[in-house]
């Protein structure tokens, strides 16, 4: 009854005030999700807050439009969400940057889909004014909202491939590019404002539409092909954010304050996820944006390394030591997510403090591969939230602890991001890992490098043990030797 009664009296660009209630309450339930996922504790609610918000934004807008074949909209919807459903449980953890480039390629497809719906048959979207032409304001929606589509889409399938190695992650610097980037973006804003003020039958004001579109798909490949592998996570999160304005502007078209909402604050929440990544591995975000500008070359890895001394251990020995230990933090990274490590990595935890250690663990906020991806892992893995640490929050502690115990992160403790002006991470903020009476580091070999592809003095410090194996099989050994 409650559907139906939502579904009287609603036309185009009127707002049925109960629709306009339901996209309002959905609004609250998106904000409360954005709250919930910024801490482990609320994350799972704010989970449910947003798919709740879906739902109600989903079913308003399909009782409340004039919806040609509902079998058609129901068959899609099922259909898409088997894929997603079985793409996401598959996933690796690990692959889960390119899976998020991928789906964000499709939000700007289907912004685009929509945008040239409306331009085809804007009578069915109620866009014409008294005199059958597309309003203006609609025009520039429909150009902007076409825009950013096209440059999400296109930007993110690049992005897709360096991330899934279908391209190298070089990055490709053409000549001129800026002078091309921003030339485009001037043809593009241009044809938007000759095209919204073009009288109906005016030469070309139907392909100016198409040539914008065409221009954006361009200049999305274009921005995204100069950044190299080590800055597209914040690409991605900047994508998304282009993904929300692109939704945004087409709510604005559709005449959906649900969408409207949403876009904006997956715009804003996407931009501003960007600039903290930027900050954390001491990027320009102006530079990242702008495609590459002043980006450092490639940093690879896999220059040539002077052979230095240094200390192997073995999981007995570490053992040892840490029983022996009062304070612990341990650090982990990208290489703990490679191994799954992290329930064998509790399992130690929880072995320690029965012989009365305290064990802390401390999170960098670029450790891993994406936003939160240890944090992700520790509490799959049931480690309790009051023992996980930000970087700020513990970074005093190092100089008062007895073992630093990093398993698979390298970056993010590497001591040349504060001191060598020449490192490509110079100016990263890192733990003070080398402040440690006795530094224990898991890796698999001394060849390998992390992210940045720079060399690490905190292997060789008198109190640094190399324990060098995969990081499960070395922390499950260390288990056996705690529990005899
Ligand atoms: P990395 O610096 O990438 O180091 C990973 C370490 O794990 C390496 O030392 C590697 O050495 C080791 N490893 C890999 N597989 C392993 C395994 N199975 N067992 C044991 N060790 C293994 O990791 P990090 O310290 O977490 O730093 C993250 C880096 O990624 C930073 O440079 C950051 O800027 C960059 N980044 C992060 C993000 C986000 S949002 N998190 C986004 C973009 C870029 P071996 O190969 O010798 O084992």
């Amino acid at each position: 009854m409650m559907l139906s009664f939502l579904a009287s009296g609603t036309a185009h660009g009127a707002v049925n005030p109960f629709a306009a209630l339901a996209y309002l309450v959905s609004g609250v339930l998106f904000i409360l999700a954005l709250r919930g996922l910024s801490h482990p504790t609320t994350s799972r609610a704010g989970n449910r807050y947003g798919m709740a918000g879906m739902l109600i934004a989903m079913v308003t807008t399909l009782v409340t439009h004039d919806i040609a074949n509902i079998g058609e909209i129901g068959t899609a919807i099922l259909l898409g969400g088997i894929v997603g459903f079985t793409i996401a449980r598959r996933i690796a953890m690990t692959d889960m940057p390119q899976l998020v480039a991928a789906f964000h390629s499709l939000v700007g497809l289907a912004a685009v889909l929509v945008a040239a719906a409306a331009f085809l048959n804007p009578d069915a979207f109620g866009i014409l004014d008294a005199a059958g032409q597309i309003l203006t304001v609609s025009r520039v929606e429909l150009s902007l909202g076409a825009a950013i589509g096209a440059i999400t889409f296109s930007g993110s399938v690049i992005a897709f491939a360096k991330l899934n190695g279908n391209m190298s992650g070089a990055p490709i610097m053409l000549p001129a590019r800026h002078v091309i980037n921003l030339g485009t973006l001037v043809a593009i804003l241009g044809m938007t404002a000759l095209y919204a003020v073009s009288p109906e039958g005016a030469a070309g004001e139907g392909w100016l539409f198409w040539a914008i579109l065409a221009a954006a798909f361009i200049i999305g490949f274009l921005l995204i092909i100069p950044i190299g592998g080590a800055d597209m996570p914040v690409v991605v999160s900047m994508l998304n954010s282009y993904s929300g304005w692109a939704a945004a502007a087409m709510g604005f078209t559709l005449g959906n304050t649900a969408m409207i909402i949403t876009g904006a604050l997956v715009g804003s929440s996407g931009a501003i996820l960007s600039y903290i990544m930027c900050k954390a591995m001491n990027r320009s975000f102006i530079s990242v944006i702008a495609g590459g500008f002043g980006a450092a070359a490639d940093t690879g890895g896999g220059e040539a390394r002077e052979q230095r001394p240094y200390k192997q251990g073995s999981a007995d020995d570490a053992a040892f030591m840490l029983k022996q230990a009062e304070n612990v933090i341990i650090i982990p990274g990208y290489g703990m997510a490679v191994a799954q490590a992290q329930h064998a990595l509790r399992e130690m935890g929880d072995l320690l403090k029965k012989e009365g250690v305290n064990v802390k663990y401390a999170i960098h906020p670029v450790a891993g591969r994406m936003p939160g991806h240890m944090n992700v892992l520790l509490a799959e893995a049931n480690v309790p939230y009051d023992e996980v640490f930000e970087l700020e929050d513990i970074n005093s502690e190092f100089a008062q602890c007895d073992v630093a115990f990093i398993i698979g992160a390298n970056d993010v403790v590497n001591p040349a991001a504060k001191t060598d002006k020449t490192s490509p991470i110079y100016g990263m903020p890192v733990f003070d890992v080398d402040k440690a009476k006795q530094v224990f580091f898991i890796k698999r070999s001394m060849g390998g490098v992390g992210y940045a592809g720079v060399d690490n003095d905190v292997f060789y410090m008198d109190q640094t043990m190399m324990l060098l194996a995969d990081a499960k099989k070395m922390v499950e050994e260390i288990n056996k030797a705690l529990d005899h």
